[in-house]
Formats: C-alpha cells, sequence, structure tokens
C-alpha cells in the first residue's frame, strides 16, 4: 500500500482492461453458443442487452429495427463459413472456459483440469473426444486455425525436395491440403486415432487420404516428410521424446520433421496465454525455438531452422542426420 496522498502515476488501463477481458470472450462464446449468428434471436428474457452487447463489440450492427452479422462474425463466427473459428469458440465456451476457472490449481499441481472440471479420467484425447459432437467440434475448431496458417507454415520453408508427407495427428488435413497446393509433386496423408480419422473425414475436403493409427503405438507410414502440427504442445518431455525417437526411425536419412507450433518469445503474449491454455487442457506447454531445437537434437535431427510465421502458428523444419 503506498502512503496516504503519495501521487499515482501509472495508468490503470491495463489492469481495467484485464479485469474486463474475460466479459468479451464470454459475450462472444455465449452469442455463438445461443447461435446469435446463426439468425437465433429468440433469446429469453435479457437477449437484447446480450445483442447490443454484440453491437458494442463489432460482432453485430444495427440495420433498421434488426440486428445484422458484421463482416468479421460472417466469416469468422457463422457455422457454415469456410473460414469459420465458431467450432474452437465453441470448444473455448464447453471446456476450457470451466477449465480455466481452476488456473490457480492447476498452477500448484502442474496438471490439466479435466478431471477436476469434468470429472473424466483416461488417455487425454478421450477428455478431448468425450462424445462424436465434441470430437467435431474440436476438430473444427482446430481446422478454423489451420486454415488460418497452413498456407504460411508449408510456405516458410522449400519443401519442394520431398515426395511423401504425413501428417501425424493432422486432425481435417488442412496441413496436407495447403501442402499439396503449394508443392504439385508431393503426396501427402493425414495419420490419426481411428476414432478422430471417422469425423474428420466427414469434415474434411473430399479425396484427401486418411490413414488411421495411434502415433505412440503403431508402425508409422512411409514418409520422406513428418509433420507435427499442435502435437508436441500437448505432451510430456518423456512422450515428446518417444515420438521423435519413432518419427526419427521411421525416416530416411535427409528425411524431414516439419513442426507448426506458436514459438515463445519473451513478449509474446498469444503464446504465453496459449501455454497457460496447455496447461489447463494438457500434458504440454508451448516452447521457445532453441527449446524445440535441444528436443529434436536430442532425437537425433539436426539442420534444426525456423520461422516465426506472423499467423497463429510458426513453423520448424528439421531433418534426420
Ligand atoms: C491439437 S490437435 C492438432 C490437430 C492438427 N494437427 C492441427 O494442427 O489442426 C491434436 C491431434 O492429435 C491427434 N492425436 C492425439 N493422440 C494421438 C495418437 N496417439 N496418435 C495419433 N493421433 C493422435 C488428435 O486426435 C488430434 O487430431
Amino acid at each position: 500500500m503506498r502512503p496516504e496522498g503519495t501521487t499515482i502515476s501509472a495508468d490503470p488501463a491495463p489492469v481495467i482492461e484485464l479485469i474486463e477481458a474475460f466479459r468479451r470472450s464470454k459475450t462472444m462464446f455465449a452469442a455463438v453458443s445461443l447461435g446469435v449468428f446463426e439468425g437465433n434471436r429468440d433469446l429469453g428474457a435479457a437477449g437484447d442487452r446480450l445483442l447490443d452487447a454484440c453491437v458494442a463489440l463489432g460482432l453485430l450492427r444495427r440495420e433498421g429495427g434488426a440486428y445484422v452479422n458484421t463482416a468479421v462474425s460472417e466469416e469468422y463466427l457463422t457455422l457454415a463459413s469456410p473460414r469459420t473459428l465458431a467450432g474452437y469458440v465453441l470448444y473455448s465456451n464447453r471446456a476450457l472456459y470451466p477449465m480455466w476457472a481452476h488456473l490457480e490449481d492447476a498452477v500448484r499441481e502442474g496438471g490439466h483440469r479435466w478431471s477436476q472440471t469434468f470429472g473424466s479420467e483416461g488417455p487425454l484425447f478421450s477428455s478431448f473426444f468425450a462424445t462424436p459432437q465434441a470430437t467435431r467440434t474440436f476438430l473444427q475448431g482446430m481446422h478454423g486455425f489451420g486454415v488460418l496458417s497452413s498456407p504460411a507454415v508449408v510456405r516458410a520453408f522449400d519443401l519442394s525436395g520431398f515426395r511423401r508427407m504425413v501428417d501425424l495427428g493432422g486432425g481435417t488435413g488442412h496441413l496436407v491440403e495447403a501442402a499439396m497446393e503449394g508443392y504439385p509433386g508431393l503426396s501427402a496423408a493425414v495419420f490419426d486415432l481411428p476414432e478422430v480419422v471417422a469425423v474428420a473425414r466427414e469434415l474434411a475436403r473430399a479425396g484427401l487420404e486418411f490413414l488411421a493409427g495411434d502415433f505412440f503405438e503403431d508402425e508409422l507410414p512411409e514418409a520422406d516428410l513428418f509433420a507435427l502440427g499442435q502435437i508436441l504442445h500437448d505432451w510430456s518431455a518423456d512422450k515428446i521424446a518417444l515420438l521423435l525417437r519413432r518419427i526419427w526411425e521411421r525416416l530416411p536419412p535427409r528425411g524431414g520433421l516439419l513442426i507448426a507450433e506458436r514459438l515463445l518469445e519473451p513478449g509474446a503474449v498469444a503464446a504465453h496465454m496459449q501455454s497457460l491454455n496447455m496447461l489447463v487442457c494438457t500434458e504440454g506447454r508451448e516452447r521457445t525455438a532453441e527449446q524445440y531445437r535441444e528436443l529434436l537434437e536430442a532425437a537425433g535431427f539436426g539442420d534444426v531452422r525456423w520461422k516465426v510465421t506472423g499467423t497463429v502458428r510458426d513453423a520448424v523444419l528439421a531433418r534426420k542426420v
């Protein structure tokens, strides 16, 4: 406490903004969840207050007596838009928001909050994929971010020397799609858990190749370039070492590993928030480029390069040396 009469010189704006920030997030979550951007106006007793708040946030505008979507909500918050982030909003509302309420416990104990929040037990991704609808929502969410970043990730390095790419834990295949578009000579496939492949196929572009399996246990398919998009940040250091070693063993000499993750740099607020997010919902964390290099070199990889893409995911490329 400052003694009475001391001049207060620090601007309170950052603190006030952070007190209020979660209200903005939750307003958007509730609006998506209640179907506001799909045109639902039958919202109940305080519906007008939510709609007006969406206007204030720039997500709706008034036209005559009606509320209509703005360009940004039409593109990113409607379910049918090819660039929708509504899946990630719904996943955030259903799963992340309640788990973040236990952030103090996560920090103290150093582990995710699935069990504390939802009573879920078992392997990590059985919590993400508790029901087919939860699986769909999560995959749609990852897809939305992937569409925004995968073209930049595959352009971060020249991949034209590779012939066959397999994206391990590739979800809906946005990285595979971007890679095949960027490198017409490349054949590529998604490898993911069987229960995920069944749902991802429905969401993915027709004709994408899907392979079902467990990257910790099953034989990895043949490839001279493996990809890991937002996979390493899910797992403990031991599991990462196991996975990287399995990939290294499966690759031919000079084979590649392309990693799409957000690189943690000092002051990179979104990456630090993402690292706390990984704390509450996974076994993992975000890392700096140097930390990825150390993990990769410990598994036998070399020639490690990285690039900040300016999108929601950065890129790292390593070679089997
Ligand atoms: C965070 S998501 C990333 C999805 C996708 N790579 C992307 O960037 O959008 C993690 C993915 O890893 C998959 N996954 C988790 N455990 C796996 C395992 N043991 N074997 C194969 N895939 C797994 C999940 O099903 C999910 O699709």
